[in-house]
């Protein structure tokens, strides 16, 4: 229910305008979000890199309105890559294709595509394509296999989620193909028609897919902060004589830095991935909504202001 009330917010612009202006929501997402500028988030990058870990710099932001706004977001993720070089920074860069024009024109969305997959190229990165909601799933899988992966094979990677029932059927494609995926459990709100609604059949579909990618992926990105799942991709991992080089777990800014630690001191990979920009309502609601503990956290600061007064 809280969810669901939180995932729904997430989608209300209205909301963001009235949020943007508090300083405690601030405060809170500052926890999830590495600053509003690229120049803020580059010190967490290197702090990341300086522990051993890599990172994948996001510029926040979705759903744009107008073409020039989805051509300025493909213009600062170019910056972006440009910027990881010259600071010599172990990282990539994570994209979403409502930003880049999707629901505008998805020539645009491609064009845009292009030009950061261009100078990904050129500078020897890497760009991963996030996964939205399940209403741009078929459009995202179908830009990526059938005009980004063709000509960018190992520079650009995609996501899937493990809620969604028909992913079993896209990672066995994937896998087949030699793309490389990145897992998570999935984090929008979606009908049942499309997505399990029980917690323990997205866990089992996420076990499942994750030893699919694990046997027959390439370098596949395990992204999830669930002990569970973690332990078991370990043990399967070790069963099936496939070393640590092979794979990477991937976790969020601000989410359980001890197990990103841990896993880096027992020999495995670890990206974050690294969120900024002005543009944080909608990725911070989703991650209050995965974890009602972080809403508790902020009721109990908004009382505690309220009493010193
Ligand atoms: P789960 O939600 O079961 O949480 C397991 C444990 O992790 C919790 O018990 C808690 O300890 C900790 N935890 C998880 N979320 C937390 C939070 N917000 N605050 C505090 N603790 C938390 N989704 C998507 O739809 N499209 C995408 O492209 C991506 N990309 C992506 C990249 C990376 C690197 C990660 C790690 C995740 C994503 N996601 C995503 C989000 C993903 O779908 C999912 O919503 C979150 O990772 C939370 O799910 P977990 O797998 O961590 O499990």
């Amino acid at each position: 229910m809280l969810r669901a009330s939180l995932l729904y917010l997430s989608e209300q612009p209205r909301v963001f305008s009235f949020v943007r202006g508090s300083r405690l929501a601030w405060y809170v997402a500052s926890r999830f979000v590495a600053g509003e500028t690229l120049d803020a988030a580059v010190p967490k990058v290197r702090d990341l890199n300086g522990r051993g870990i890599t990172a994948s710099l996001d510029l926040l932001g979705e759903s744009v309105t107008a073409a020039a706004e989805a051509r300025t977001a493909a213009a600062t993720v170019v910056q972006m890559l440009d910027r990881i070089v010259a600071e010599r920074l172990d990282c990539n860069v994570s994209v979403k294709l409502t930003q880049m024009g999707l629901d505008l024109d998805a020539g645009l969305c491609a064009e845009n595509l292009r030009r950061i997959l261009d100078r990904a190229r050129d500078v020897g990165s890497f760009v991963r394509i996030d996964m939205e909601s399940s209403a741009h799933t078929e459009r995202t899988l179908g830009l990526f296999e059938g005009e980004l992966f063709p000509v960018y094979r190992d520079r650009v990677g995609i996501v899937i989620q493990s809620y969604l029932r028909r992913s079993a059927a896209d990672i066995e494609r994937l896998a087949a193909l030699g793309a490389r995926v990145r897992l998570c459990k999935g984090a929008y709100k979606e009908p049942e028609a499309v997505a399990f609604p029980r917690k323990a059949d997205v866990n089992r579909s996420y076990a499942e897919l994750m030893e699919v990618l694990l046997q027959r992926g390439n370098y596949p990105a395990l992204a999830t902060h669930d002990p569970a799942l973690i332990a078991r991709a370990r043990r399967f991992a070790e069963a099936s004589g496939i070393a640590a080089s092979r794979f990477e777990f991937q976790m969020l800014y601000g989410i359980r830095r001890d197990l990103q630690e841990e896993l880096k001191r027992a020999g495995y990979n670890v990206r974050v991935y690294v969120p900024f920009g002005t543009h944080w309502y909608p990725y911070f609601m989703r991650r209050l909504a995965e974890r009602p503990a972080n809403v508790a956290f902020i009721l109990g600061n908004v009382l505690k202001e309220s009493v010193r007064r």
